[in-house]
């Protein structure tokens, strides 16, 4: 460990900070915290740090006089204008070659803009994603750490102790400059979306088409989760089911209403997806499907007017449901394909230079999307690191062969229950059209032309056309 590594700051103690500051501290590094709320402080000092090596500031003065030179500063409170505050504060007490962390979910470009104003006083910048919730956090995180390459290896003797670990290797890596980090936690949020969309379809087909209780949905993803579809949403998915509802005494899980919230992760990854002209189908309909949920009182009167009764599956119900965890799982497919397909993009687009074997890599552990499937994806890139397309791994493309079939099978038995699928239906729309070699854009661009002379080429010789549709 270097002389500075066994020493940091750590600002903000919500979930996500105090959890860290205890991992940190855990593998003996002394941490100095500061939190805006000194009562947080005060109650986090009595009651968790106990006797490890933590100290408190009351100020951010003594925060940073208190750190050992060259310092080193994790910001984790909530990402948005609060950290371009605190960075204000924090750029007169820093020296050249100070350190500076963002440990928050923030927005990729504010990265990049934030480590242009704080290299122009000569200090370093990294901008580190982290997942896995509190618990995470607290017993190791994912770490997708972004920015300065000489920042990353100051502090990467702390990233290294404290992050989970899959196989003897430590779920952290340097991903590249600037906003790298950043930018792979949006699409991290992103697939998570997609996952979430996709699981929680499965339960409403499970649910409302096959009419299975709690219980049995329960055991059914516990088997799934031993299956190549095993993943820890898929995990805490099955636990969900099961919990008892302290206010009623019932399952919780038909207590809690059916809307959605977020933070914005996911919209951003669909925004930029737009900007970069990637698509990313399963996670722009997962987000969709958020703000849908909101309606809820549209919903409730748009059910009353079109109301039938419910149509129960008739067929041999065992099947249907291994047919359903495989769609699951080639729909899961899918969505990966959709994420790594952007960051591949982006990584030319934004220059990061990313190791995309690498970024499934420290997914593997730690992380919400964590799951068996992204051994596959590792294999995939380190054996051809500029594969064009997940679809086109030899492994992943068998495995969809069979899976797209499937999938096409559940949707059809679900438009005839209508139970709606939409995650599904994407998933499986984004793989007919991406293997369609002949799409029906010839019309589009006829179009375009007809109207606005804007021009086509062709498929038997170079150049651009134009016709004059209503004289030639
Ligand atoms: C993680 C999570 C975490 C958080 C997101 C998603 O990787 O640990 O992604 O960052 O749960 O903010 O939250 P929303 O669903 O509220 O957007």
């Amino acid at each position: 460990m270097t002389s500075t590594g066994n020493s940091i700051g750590v600002i903000g103690l919500g979930e996500m900070g105090r959890n860290l500051v205890l991992n940190i501290a855990d593998h003996g590094v002394s941490v100095t915290v500061f939190n805006r709320t000194p009562e947080k402080t005060k109650d986090f000092m009595e009651r968790e740090a106990k006797s490890r090596p933590i100290r408190a500031a009351s100020h951010l003065t003594e925060l940073i006089t208190g750190l050992r030179r060259p310092r080193s500063i994790l910001m984790m409170i909530s990402a948005g204008s609060a950290v371009d505050d605190l960075i204000d504060n924090l750029l007169p007490l820093l020296e050249p070659g100070d350190l500076l962390v963002d440990g928050g979910n923030s927005f990729f470009r504010d990265t990049d803009r934030r480590e242009r104003k704080v290299s122009e006083k000569g200090c370093l910048y990294l901008g580190l994603g982290v997942s896995g919730g509190g618990f995470g956090a607290r017993y190791g995180p994912s770490l997708m750490p972004g920015g300065s390459s000489q920042a990353y290896e100051r502090l990467r003797p702390i990233l290294e102790i404290i992050a989970a670990r899959v196989g003897g290797e430590p779920c952290v890596t340097y991903l590249g400059r600037g906003s790298a980090g950043h930018y792979v936690k949006m699409v991290h949020n992103g697939i998570e979306y997609g996952l979430m969309q996709l699981i929680a379809e499965a339960y409403h087909f499970l649910k409302q088409g096959l009419g299975l209780t709690n219980e049995e949905l329960a055991g059914l993803f516990t088997r799934w989760n031993e299956t190549e579809l095993q993943g820890y949403l898929l995990e805490i998915t099955a636990r969900i089911f099961l919990q008892k509802d302290v206010l009623s005494g019932g399952q919780l899980i038909d207590h809690i209403l059916d809307q959605a919230g977020q933070k914005g992760t996911g919209r951003w990854t669909s925004i930029n997806a737009l900007e970069l002209g990637i698509p990313v189908p399963t996670i722009d309909l997962a987000e969709m499907m958020r703000s849908l949920s909101g309606f809820s009182e549209e919903r409730r009167n748009i059910q009353g007017l079109f109301r039938e009764p419910p149509r129960i599956f008739q067929g041999e119900r065992k099947r249907l449901i291994d047919q359903l965890g495989q769609a699951l799982y080639g729909a899961m497919i899918l969505t990966y394909g959709q994420g790594f397909a952007l960051l591949r993009k982006a990584s030319q687009v934004y220059e990061y230079d990313l190791d995309l074997a690498e970024v499934a890599r420290i997914w593997r552990g730690g992380c919400i999307i964590r799951a068996a499937l992204l051994e596959k994806i590792v294999t995939a890139y380190r054996i051809d690191p500029d594969l064009m397309h997940l679809l086109s791994d030899p492994v992943l493309g068998d495995e969809i062969k069979s899976l797209h079939q499937i999938l096409r099978r559940v949707i059809k038995t679900a438009i005839d229950l209508a139970v709606p699928l939409p995650g599904l239906m994407t998933s499986l729309l984004y793989f007919d059209s991406l293997r369609s070699a002949w799409l029906p854009a010839n019309l589009i661009q006829a179009q375009r032309d007809y109207f606005g002379a804007h021009t086509y080429g062709r498929v038997d010789r170079p150049g651009i056309f134009h016709t004059n549709w209503e004289r030639d």
